[in-house]
């Protein structure tokens, strides 16, 4: 049974979630969810933007029809070819033959590569600031190339500010009847996994997105819907996005603290973090998090890391170099674009290896990181010496947390 919400008089949500789901794009764990929105808008044409995952197909047949009440559908405006959003272009064609898919070049392109088998008469190509009327409304097309796929475009509702945002301004997690930011606890409830969804999907591509929030800068935007996640449409809320993600695409930080990564498979590592942890909170650094990464999934560790200015790795040695679940956590987070970050170093090695040379390497010779303090190497595990060095490593920590 069809499942839709009004967005407007005319502009109706015919999206859904999959609580099924563990993982999105089978990397990402989610504890609660994932919804895929796309809108049915009725007006003397009918356009419907976007489609959904192969998970929600039929349901979402069934909210397009109702949402239709009858009408046939002119229009499917493709902002993404991704599959969590493309998965039912051949259905709609089928049950609507005389559409028109409007999209641009690269559209076009991946549209051929996901439906080799598909034969696709009636495709509109539109550039950038192309329009469409369709009655009262009026859509405009931007393309935000690599926000976060190279064909990503977006639609600016004219009359009245309407943006049809893509993937940008998503987040992981349901809508669980609530469709509206305003409906939900606002930041609280969503904030910290619209930045995970940014920082794991699009963060790589931060000056694109500036680029798109630059042409944004003069529209009047009263609503945001994007492809997951709940709509924005108050001045505040808005606001609050935008500015979010003004500080994200940035490689800004809005904590001024250490965030610790650790690795230890006999605890005595994690001995040492702790200690620098108590060092640290003792001269006054507060929002310390302490993490072991083994334990928490790199998606919540880098978009733990966007948010701060200090971070501080630890990890031992292992087969004669660094332990590789810190090695492909340091990795990741650099092919995201991790920047502007104060880092410092610990290792452990009972009889050698390059641990701490491998980390160290990930960073030097860049200007986009700075060393703090000398790396502590702890000999097995922490002795006297260990926790001078690390005194002196929170040092130098809380003293670059004053000064910068
Ligand atoms: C599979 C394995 C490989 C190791 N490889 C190295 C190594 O290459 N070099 C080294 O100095 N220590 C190596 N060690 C020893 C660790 O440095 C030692 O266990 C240390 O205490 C680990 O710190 P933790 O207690 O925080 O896990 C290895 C340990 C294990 C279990
Ligand atoms: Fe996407
Ligand atoms: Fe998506």
């Amino acid at each position: 049974m069809q499942n839709t919400v009004q967005v407007k008089p005319d502009i109706i949500w015919v999206g859904g979630n999959d609580r099924r789901v563990n993982r999105f794009e089978n990397l990402f764990p989610l504890t609660h969810g994932m919804s895929y929105n796309a809108y049915v808008i009725l007006d003397e044409k009918t356009v419907l933007t976007d489609t959904v995952d192969r998970s929600i197909s039929v349901l979402f047949m069934e909210n397009v029809k109702a949402a239709l009440a009858g009408r046939q559908l002119d229009y499917l405006v493709i902002h993404h070819m991704e599959p969590d959003h493309c998965a039912n272009i051949e259905a709609i064609v089928q049950a609507y033959p005389d559409i028109q898919l409007i999209g641009n070049r690269n559209t076009y392109k991946f549209l051929t590569q996901f439906y080799p088998a598909f034969a696709f008469n009636h495709f509109i190509t539109v550039k950038e600031g192309e329009e469409l009327t369709i009655g009262k409304r009026t859509l405009r097309f931007y393309m935000t190339p690599n926000v976060h796929w190279p064909e990503v475009m977006m639609s600016y509702e004219v009359s009245e500010g309407l943006l049809f945002s893509a993937d940008a301004f998503g987040s992981f997690a349901t809508i669980d009847g609530n469709l509206f930011s305003d409906e939900i606890y606002f930041p609280e409830g969503i904030i910290d996994e619209a930045r995970r969804y940014y920082v794991n999907i699009v963060g790589k591509f931060g000056s694109h997105v500036l680029k798109a929030l630059k042409k944004f800068s003069d529209l009047n935007i009263t609503t945001i819907l994007p492809l997951h996640g709940p709509i924005y449409r108050t001045p505040e809320h808005i606001g609050q996005i935008l500015a979010a993600y003004q500080n994200w695409a940035s490689y800004d930080f809005d904590k001024k603290s250490a965030l610790i990564l650790y690795a230890s498979m006999y605890g005595n590592t994690e001995n040492a973090v702790d200690i620098l942890a108590s060092q640290l909170a003792k001269k006054g650094v507060r929002e310390i998090k302490v993490y072991d990464i083994s334990d928490t999934d790199p998606s919540y560790l880098i978009a733990e890391m966007w948010q701060y200015s200090h971070l501080v790795f630890a990890a031992p040695n292992y087969n004669g170099d660094l332990f590789y679940k810190m090695d492909a956590l340091i990795r990741e987070a650099l092919r995201l674009n991790l920047k502007n970050k104060k880092v410092s170093f610990i290792s452990n090695a009972t009889w050698g290896g390059l641990a701490l040379k491998t980390m160290q390497g990930y960073f030097e010779d860049d200007k986009r990181f700075a060393q703090v303090g000398t790396p502590v190497e702890i000999p097995s595990a922490v002795c006297e010496g260990t926790v001078d060095a690390l005194a002196a490593l929170a040092d130098e920590l809380s003293a670059s947390l004053t000064a910068d």
